[in-house]
């Protein structure tokens, strides 16, 4: 991998979408918090170019963090976004004040000035929508500068110093309401850094395959496969790199999806040979939590009892050296954020957490650099099917969390069927890709029914479908009447347990998705 941009945050909630856009164009790049950056990190990371993202402090007060000098010294084209503008302004000589013209959100740019950032992307005298979102403003250039793009709030909305490759935009390029904001990045890493944009996920298997062979060198690493996408990647990735080193465990809760614990066991025992230990732990599962009912008790009873029969198999298997987990890139930039985590738990999702701690093995986590998208696109390169790679999240503590109020096995049970019904019905009418999640829910509430002249007194069931891009905000899916009753009729006629049901038309916020 040679062509590398080095990202360095200074705390912006929006530096990841700097990485999307400039992965999207081609180009690998990694980010890193400033105050980590050190001389010989960059020296080793040997960056084709260097962005400077935002950040929410101001440039302003004593102490404010800055980037490394070597920055502007190692000869390679740097970008300065909104902060990182204003850092890179103030510590080339020039200067920046607290503007009383604040400006958030959308705002307009006026082209003064050609520069190899707009190439072909944006003209002298165009009037261009931006999002901007800053209360200081730089209002001297350093030596070797000049403006080439103005706004209301800001006289530097854009500049430019052609000779030294130096850019800086006052707004955020990064965000899709800077409509030309990807051709402005591409603009940098292509025409200014000469980046080729030959990143592709074929070269990031085989860089990533050299990478997990030299770690592990002889050592055997243990994996947990839960059937999910991101355990499935790293396991046949895994694989692809060690073979015969790797073994999987598959802990079989007891409540995943009809079906879905032969799939599993299928795929990676029959069709990759790998060898997959496949322990059935629904009873130790259930017993455990029989009579609890509140929705974090229940995810902590999961996530311990997952751990302790984990360790129990990797024990059994004969130990290993090294502990294989999906860690994806936002968890791990979210691990050195400046804003820091949610202040309230809303629920803790991080289920089966304490595993590393309590194993004390090294962690082997191949997937630490790559968005839940690109985990998708890898899974298709190491040949994973589509109904693995395409599949709809699952939360870890499974259908427990989809039966508020305590779990019975024959709750699980009159759950699931309902559940495989809804979702068979999703596919055949072709929707299960425009769908992020789908599932029922069975309510610990009975209503009375009549069916065949009888009586019948059974649970609700609740359907729920939502389309989102991140799980962080969803909206219920619009479903036509016709379909909805044709899954209620099958769920209340193939199979006793339910007598009725409901469709959730709850947004994220104010709901979440799941029910508990
Ligand atoms: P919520 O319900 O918070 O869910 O809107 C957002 C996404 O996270 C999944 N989810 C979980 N995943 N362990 C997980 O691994 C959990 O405890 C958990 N709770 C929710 C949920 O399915 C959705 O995709």
């Amino acid at each position: 991998m040679t062509e590398r941009v080095l990202i360095i945050d200074f705390g912006s909630q929006v530096t990841q979408l700097i990485a999307r856009r400039v992965r999207e164009s081609g180009v690998y790049c990694e980010i890193h918090p400033f105050n980590l950056v050190s001389d010989t990190f960059l020296d080793d990371f040997a960056p084709k170019a260097i962005i400077l993202s935002g950040g929410p402090a101001s440039v302003i007060e004593a102490g404010s963090a800055r980037a490394p000098d070597r920055v502007f010294e190692m000869g390679v084209p740097v970008l300065g976004i909104c902060y990182g503008q204003q850092a890179m302004v103030a510590q080339l000589g020039g200067e920046v004040e607290a503007s009383d013209h604040r400006e958030f959100g959308r705002a307009f740019v006026d082209v003064t000035g050609d520069c190899a950032l707009f190439d072909g992307v944006w003209q002298v005298g165009d009037r261009e929508q931006v999002w901007m979102s800053h209360g200081d403003r730089v209002i001297a250039l350093p030596e070797g500068f000049r403006v080439v793009g103005v706004s209301d709030g800001s006289p530097f909305a854009a500049i430019a110093d052609d000779e030294r490759r130096f850019y800086g935009l006052m707004f955020h390029p990064e965000v899709v309401h800077t409509p030309h904001g990807a051709g402005l990045l591409r603009n940098f890493t292509h025409r200014v850094a000469g980046c080729t944009g030959d990143w592709t996920m074929a070269a990031f298997l085989e860089h990533e395959t050299e990478k997990v062979r030299a770690q592990v060198g002889r050592g055997r690493i243990i994996c947990g496969l839960s059937g999910g996408v991101d355990s499935s990647v790293v396991a046949a990735l895994l694989h692809h790199a060690i073979g015969e080193q790797l073994t999987c465990v598959f802990v079989d809760t007891g409540l995943l999806r009809q079906g879905e614990a032969a799939e599993v066991v299928d795929l990676f025992r029959e069709h990759y040979n790998i060898p997959l230990v496949h322990s059935d732990a629904s009873a130790l599962f259930l017993e455990r939590l029989a009579g609890v009912t509140d929705p974090e008790d229940k995810r902590k009873i999961i996530g311990a009892t997952f751990i302790d029969v984990f360790d129990d198999e990797a024990k059994k298997a004969g130990g290993a050296d090294f502990l294989a987990q999906g860690t994806l890139y936002p968890d791990v930039i979210e691990s050195v954020s400046f804003s820091g985590g949610p202040s309230v738990t809303i629920k803790s999702h991080h289920n089966v957490g304490g595993l590393p701690e309590r194993m004390n093995l090294a962690l082997v986590e191949p997937l630490r650099e790559l968005f839940k998208d690109e985990v998708r696109i890898l899974g298709r390169e190491l040949g994973l099917p589509d109904s693995v790679v395409g599949r709809h999240p699952f939360p870890g503590p499974g259908l427990a969390i989809r039966v508020p109020g305590e779990v019975t096995q024959d709750k699980i049970d009159i759950l699931r069927r309902a559940d495989a019904i809804f979702l068979e019905e999703i596919r055949a009418a072709g929707l299960y890709d425009a769908i992020w999640q789908a599932f029922a829910v069975l309510l610990p509430v009975q209503s009375v029914g009549v069916m065949g002249d009888a009586r019948t007194y059974e649970y609700v069931c609740a359907l729920r479908a939502v389309t989102s891009v991140d799980g962080m905000t969803a909206d219920y899916y619009p479903f036509d009447h016709a379909f909805l009753g044709r899954v209620a009729g099958r769920i209340i006629n193939e199979g006793k347990g339910i007598n009725r049901v409901v469709y959730d038309v709850t947004s994220k916020p104010p709901g979440t998705i799941e029910w508990e």
